[in-house]
């Protein structure tokens, strides 16, 4: 079906019966693009692929695999296939890649691409097998062999750290330092001398030179989480920085050369920020060399029986409970909901039902999604339910707009578990403003729900 297909789109096409045959054929007729099965009956997609490049560094090949990992998408991609497509999938989505195949054939220069070893590490690795989660695999891969900047976005709990980590631990780097800072936390003096280091006398309390996580990333990579937070003055500092590769500690006019590559990671639109002026453009281009765009959970619902039997599985030997399986009714009670909170919010269900439960198969009524929100394009208005702004009987609120405000911080901070990032955006405020108006009104902002 797929050679008649590809026939009928203009491509001349050679069958092949296995990889033997494949080398053969590949060698007799010149053929510049080869598809492959990962697994084949008598050899495997990968040592035919490495058998074709020995031969020919540049022959293009286009893996196809029934199943999609990320160690399966790394090792293709590092081996150096050009693309892989996990099954089943559109006829009409294997053409565009043959187009694209066909198109870097036509344009591909005498430069070589370096391949790098395939070790492949990481005692932690992402999940999934949906097509949106194998798109993200793909980029992963392909970040691994190089060390330009990367910027993923998505939403809380979609697995942006475990993405950057991933792309560190199997790029040739990993054996130097992941030195991962949250942008977000910290007040913008803080953050400078912490990114770039200071010298002794710099600012009061500078009793000595101190290195900064850029130096002490040196080789390595730099996870700046929360990079939409950083301010305008930081975002000019942090610029120079990508253009020269020079970084200025705190009071010293010295520059000194570092080589690190830099992930960085937002729950937030940049691209509107930069429209809206909050975030400069030149920056936003320089960190999206590489750009990976998290799929929300909800937009994989396929990927959470494989998620929640990974997660029970951790949880029943942490917490020391023998608990299997998750009973049908209760998968579909996973299933139906929209998971504002995503990944982080199914592990969260997950280690509660577990820790909860006295059976060994958890029920639709062990998960609890009211505390939880869920969250509509648009973030509902949370007024106050009890106390209205205005009376029904037409008579005016007695509270001043500070004891208002007050209660409407509190509110949005419970509704979402006291998550910084997402009750800032609620608010419509930035998080250095949450932390004032917190400190103003003596709100405690609990640190353990958030990072
Ligand atoms: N695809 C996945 N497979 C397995 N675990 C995952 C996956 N995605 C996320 N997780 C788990 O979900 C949790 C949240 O992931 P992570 O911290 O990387 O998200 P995040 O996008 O950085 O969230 P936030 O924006 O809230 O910081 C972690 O415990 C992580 O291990
Ligand atoms: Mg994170």
């Amino acid at each position: 079906m797929q050679v008649l297909f590809l026939e009928k789109n203009n491509f001349h096409v050679y069958l092949a019966e296995n990889a033997d045959d494949a080398v053969d054929e590949v060698r007799k007729h010149a053929i510049p693009l080869v598809l492959s099965d990962i697994r084949m009956e008598e050899s495997d997609g990968l040592s035919l692929l490495r058998e074709l490049k020995k031969r020919d560094p540049k022959i293009v090949m286009i893996l196809m695999t029934g199943f999609g990992s990320m160690e399966g998408a790394i090792e293709a991609i590092q081996k150096g296939a050009f693309d892989y497509i996990s099954k089943p999938f559109d006829l009409n989505k294997l053409l565009a890649l043959i187009n694209k195949a066909v198109k870097h054939i036509h344009s591909q220069n005498q430069e070589e691409k370096v391949t790098l070893p395939v070790a492949l590490e990481g005692p932690r690795t992402l999940i999934g097998r949906s097509p949106e989660i194998v798109e993200v695999y793909k980029t992963v891969a392909r970040a691994t062999l190089s060390a330009s900047t990367v910027l993923i976005m998505g939403e809380s709990g979609t697995g942006k750290e475990l993405v950057a980590r991933a792309i560190h631990a199997n790029s040739d780097r990993k054996n130097k330092k992941f030195v991962a800072v949250n942008c977000g936390a910290l007040a913008e003096t803080l953050l400078e001398s912490e990114l770039f280091g200071y010298v002794k006398g710099a600012f009061t309390g500078a009793q000595s030179d101190k290195k900064g996580l850029f130096e002490d990333a040196n080789g390595g990579t730099l996870f700046l989480d929360e990079i939409g937070d950083i301010t305008q003055g930081l975002q000019v500092k942090l610029l120079r920085v990508l253009q020269e590769g020079e970084v200025k500690p705190v009071g010293s006019n010295e520059l000194s050369k570092v080589n690190v590559r830099i992930v960085a990671a937002t729950h937030r639109n940049l691209e509107k920020l930069v429209q809206e002026g909050k975030f400069r453009e030149d920056l936003f281009y320089r960190l999206k060399v590489i750009e990976i765009e998290m799929p929300a959970l909800r937009e994989r619902k396929e990927d959470i029986p494989e998620l929640s039997e990974l997660f029970l599985k951790k949880y029943s030997a942490k917490l020391s409970k023998k608990v299997a399986t998750i009973s049908k009714e209760g998968m579909q009670a996973l299933m139906a909901y929209n998971w504002p909170g995503n990944v982080r919010e199914l592990e969260h269900q997950i280690e509660r039902a577990v820790a909860l439960t006295s059976a060994s198969v958890l029920a639709a009524d062990d998960f609890d999604f009211s505390t939880s929100r869920t969250t509509p394009a648009i973030p509902a208005p949370m007024v106050p339910a009890a106390a209205p702004v205005l009376y029904s009987g037409g008579s005016l609120d007695p509270r001043s707009l500070e004891d208002i405000e007050k209660e409407h911080i509190l509110r949005v901070l419970k509704e979402v578990d006291y998550n910084k990032s997402k009750a800032s955006e609620v608010l419509g405020i930035d998080r250095a403003t949450l932390y004032r108006k917190a400190q103003k009104y003596g709100i405690a902002l609990k640190s353990d729900s958030e990072k």
